[in-house]
């Protein structure tokens, strides 16, 4: 077993957007298995936009990563060795483990994953922690019911392709909002949704999100903020429902930025507006990934993945998130 690995680590906080000079490449010495303990080879790397504010050296719902440090997130990963009876050589399993090509981990860190259910990958969107925002975030918070308008940002990504759909299972007509004609046409011609708007390309945001809902906005499904929230609220519905779920499009400023004053609309329309982070539902995960993994099955959930090819291709995948580069999930295959 070769005990040197390569390694992906923290190397200086970034200030704004971050860049490829903030991470580091090195190989890393494994230490020997102890009892209890499985020694992985990485096969799929999730990279998540949660994964900016981690670079931050702030307090949040999450600790920051440390400088020189392993940068961590989502992983598929095969069993190499085992040093648990739970655990068998080429068993595929899932955890919160380091940016390495291989890894030890305690057994009670890691999962495993049927993947006679769907490809491993899935276990990092759909059928992991982005279908379970989209799940817990639309029918907790959302509360969709038949007939009614959802607007949903960031909709062609790892949780916004989720969430339009389950709105459109649930018989609401179905707005994305989306950063380029291909994601326009995909959501449309694949995945059902009634409206798609480019926001990108578009002249008058608000504008097109009222012609593109008739009878205003029941339920926003947040994955973005900034001017992209500020025009979807203003056509936002009596008795409505925003679901804050993500605010990417704010991940990088170095300031709080101004926007216009919303709250006398929510006020007078009886809105409500709820943040939560997913592992706020940790209680039911496994309930919401047993109706994720049927929904699958039935073919009633489709799914769409960008996969990036290399290890060493994990930073500048991240950096992508916030280029719109990926439809769907975005995965680092090794
Ligand atoms: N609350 C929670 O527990 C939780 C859990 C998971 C995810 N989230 C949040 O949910 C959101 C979506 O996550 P995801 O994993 O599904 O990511 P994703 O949508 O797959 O990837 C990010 C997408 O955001 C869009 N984007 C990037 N910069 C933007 C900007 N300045 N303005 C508007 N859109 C921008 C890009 O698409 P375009 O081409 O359309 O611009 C990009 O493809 C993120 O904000 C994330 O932080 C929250």
């Amino acid at each position: 077993m070769n005990r040197s690995t390569k390694q992906i680590a923290l190397f200086s906080r970034p200030k704004g957007k971050p860049v490829l000079e903030n991470f580091e490449t090195k190989n890393v010495d494994l230490p020997e298995l102890a009892d209890k303990e499985i020694f992985l080879e990485a096969m799929y790397f999730s990279v998540d936009p949660y994964m900016r504010g981690r670079m931050n050296d702030a307090k949040s719902y999450v600790p920051p990563f440390e400088l020189e440090e392993p940068i961590s997130g989502g992983v598929i990963a095969k069993v190499v060795k085992s040093n648990s009876v739970n655990f068998k050589e080429n068993d595929i399993v899932t955890g919160n483990l380091p940016w390495q090509q291989h890894c030890i981990s305690a057994e009670k860190s890691i999962v495993k994953i049927d993947t006679s259910i769907a490809p491993a990958s899935y276990f990092l969107g759909v059928l992991g922690m982005p279908g379970l925002t989209a799940y817990f975030g639309l029918m907790q918070i959302g509360k969709p019911k038949n007939g009614e308008t959802v607007v949903v940002s960031g909709a062609a990504g790892a949780v916004g392709i989720v969430v339009g759909q389950l709105a459109k299972m649930h018989g609401c007509r179905v707005v994305g909002i989306a950063g380029s004609d291909e994601k326009v046409k995909l959501l449309k011609e694949e995945f059902g949704f009634d409206e798609v708007i480019n926001y990108k390309t578009c002249t008058d945001l608000k504008l097109s999100i009222t012609k593109a809902c008739p009878n205003a906005v029941d339920i926003y499904y947040d994955n973005v903020g900034g001017e992209t929230s500020d025009a979807v609220i203003s056509n936002i519905n009596f008795n409505a429902r925003i679901v804050l779920c993500g605010q990417i499009a704010l991940y990088n400023s170095t300031e709080i930025p101004m926007g216009p004053r919303l709250q006398p609309m929510l006020l007078t329309r009886s809105v409500l507006m709820q943040g939560f982070i997913i592992s706020n539902y940790q209680s039911q995960f496994g309930e919401g990934s047993k109706q994720l993994a049927m929904w699958v099955q039935q073919g009633k959930l489709k799914y769409k993945e960008t996969i990036v090819k290399g290890f060493d291709k994990l930073p500048a995948a991240l950096l992508g998130l916030f280029e719109g580069d990926n439809i769907g999930k975005m995965i680092v295959e090794v």
